[in-house]
């Protein structure tokens, strides 16, 4: 990931290869004007139309002897009334792009001094870091022919007064550890099949819980044996390699305060077992995992942030694979809370690992669940690439999601659970069956996870949409996008205990 620092110096002092300014369109003439001594050149770009802060637009001017840095690059936000965090990260996103195509490794930006279209300067400094840093991603440490990646290596937010300076500080470090939590995420997903399976899944868990601050505890084949857990060793019968239980703790605060326990989707490859997949865009399934690497992501950022929560992540991990061990439609699994499932299909295995999750973390008395899954093909069609799938059972906690959605535009969108659609999941001779067909897919999925959840506030996001994008926008790369750790860590950084919830106590 690229550096960003704070230093105390004057943009005009800073040693960077460029400035980055930014602009909305109301603002253009004014901001020309307050430089037109300094750097002319500005108000050239402004009369021959080339400045109009026009949204995603980028100028770059030759600032001549004026200041140190030699370029200055002017992005555009658009107009005022339009302004928001997203069009502050898309921006940042342009400029940070642009300047890497200019061979520009060191960018500098100064402090925003004063609220813009009701945003405060705080706001607006995290928005542009992350849409700087976070379009700054590529998964190439496979690439052996290239040596010179192009990127923008270093981003100095210059602070040149005290007060500046211990004001927005601690912005540049939340988002720096956010960001990072970002690009590990998005490195998890993005690994190889061959390079990331349960245990070096497991690992990577460990290490990043050694530089965030979290434990970490592996469950064995043998001790998921000995729980009991039907469902994940279910979908591992075909699989030549051992499943794993991962289980992080974060413990922020007293002890005797519950946790809030996150679930991850960990299949570390979906081939469809013996249900098996179409040949064509199979490799995407590598991120079938993307929910396990938000969770662990999430926890990286939580931990090393020390927010004073507890948290518990959990991932189930196993490949889905068909061999002649491997489990078959109408086989039944018993599961970790003793419900049975029928296999109707052996493709619909990611709600069998995350039924024993979601039954294990009833062991916490937990604040809430949240699971996160790359979970159906059907959310995918519902809502495309733009908004997660949202379900659950607890209005305030659905809603605070909602909110952190917007505000850190990883949208997610409510879809009911009304009791019909539970026809479609009946089985005959167990409990529920494990796929309803094509009607209602996103739904009957959650419906399925509804069965195994315990007693506490749950929501579930399925992110097969948003996890695994088809191409490259703004700040988000092609391929595996880090998608729920912003979101989450948005949700968690004010959390406040939930209020009881009427549809669901008693
Ligand atoms: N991992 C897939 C869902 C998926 C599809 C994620 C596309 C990302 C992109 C999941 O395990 C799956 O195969 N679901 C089936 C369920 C069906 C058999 C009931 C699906 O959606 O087709
Ligand atoms: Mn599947
Ligand atoms: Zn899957």
């Amino acid at each position: 990931m690229p550096s960003i620092e704070l230093r105390r110096k004057d943009w005009k002092a800073v040693d960077a290869d460029a400035v980055l300014l930014f602009v909305t369109e109301e603002r253009v003439p004014e901001l020309s004007r307050s430089l037109a001594e300094l750097i002319p050149a500005v108000d050239d770009a402004r009369r021959s139309g080339d400045l109009t802060g026009k949204a995603k637009s980028v100028v770059v001017i030759y600032a001549g002897k004026a200041i140190r840095a030699p370029r200055l690059l002017i992005a555009g936000l658009g107009p005022e009334a339009r302004l928001s965090l997203e069009t502050i990260r898309r921006a940042a996103a342009s400029a940070a792009k642009r300047a890497a195509q200019l061979r520009i490794q060191h960018l500098a930006l100064p402090t925003p001094t004063e609220d813009l279209g009701g945003i405060r300067p705080e706001d607006f400094l995290q928005a542009a870091l992350e849409g700087a840093v976070l379009s700054q991603y590529r998964f190439a440490k496979y690439i052996t022919t290239q040596q010179d990646n192009g990127l923008v290596e270093r981003f100095t937010v210059c602070a040149p007064h005290t007060a500046e300076q211990r004001r927005f500080q601690p912005v540049v470090e939340f988002t720096r550890t956010l960001c990072e939590g970002v690009f590990l995420t998005r490195d998890l997903a993005n690994a190889p099949p061959n390079e990331i399976y349960p245990e070096t899944l497991a690992e990577r868990a460990r290490e990043a819980g050694n530089r965030a601050g979290f434990s970490v505890r592996v469950l064995n084949k043998a001790q998921i044996e000995r729980l009991g857990m039907g469902g994940l060793l279910g979908v591992n019968r075909g699989s030549a390699r051992p499943p794993v239980f991962i289980i992080m703790e974060y413990w922020g605060t007293r002890r005797s305060q519950p946790p809030i326990v996150l679930v991850g989707k960990g299949i570390t490859f979906d081939t469809g077992g013996i249900s098996l997949k179409p040949a064509a865009n199979m490799s995407e399934m590598k991120a079938d995992m993307h929910g396990a690497a938000s969770v662990i992501g999430t926890l990286y950022v939580v931990a090393r942030l020390r927010l004073p929560l507890n948290l518990v992540g959990l991932v189930p991990a196993t490949e889905n694979m068909p061999s002649g061990s491997a489990m078959v439609p109408g086989d039944i699994l018993r599961f970790l809370n003793g419900k049975t499932a029928e296999i109707e299909n052996t493709d619909a295995e990611g709600r069998l690992i995350l039924a024993d999750a979601l039954a294990y973390a009833e062991r916490y008395k937990p604040q809430a669940v949240i699971d996160l899954a790359t979970l159906t093909g059907a959310c995918v069609v519902a809502l495309g690439h733009v908004a997660s799938g949202l379900f659950g059972n607890h209005r305030e906690l659905l809603e605070r999601l909602k909110r952190a959605g917007e505000r850190t535009y990883e949208r997610v969108w409510e879809l009911p659970l009304y009791e019909e659609y539970g026809e479609l999941i009946k089985s005959d001779v167990a409990d529920v069956k494990n796929s309803g067909g094509r009607p209602a897919g996103a739904i009957t999925a959650a419906l399925f996870l509804k069965h195994f959840i315990g007693d506490y506030p749950w929501a579930h996001l399925d992110i097969a949409g948003t996890a695994i994008a088809p191409k490259e926008t703004d700040y988000m790369p092609k391929g595996g996008t880090g998608v729920g750790v912003r979101l989450l860590v948005e949700l968690l950084r004010t959390w406040e205990p939930l209020p009881p919830d009427p549809a669901t106590s008693p």
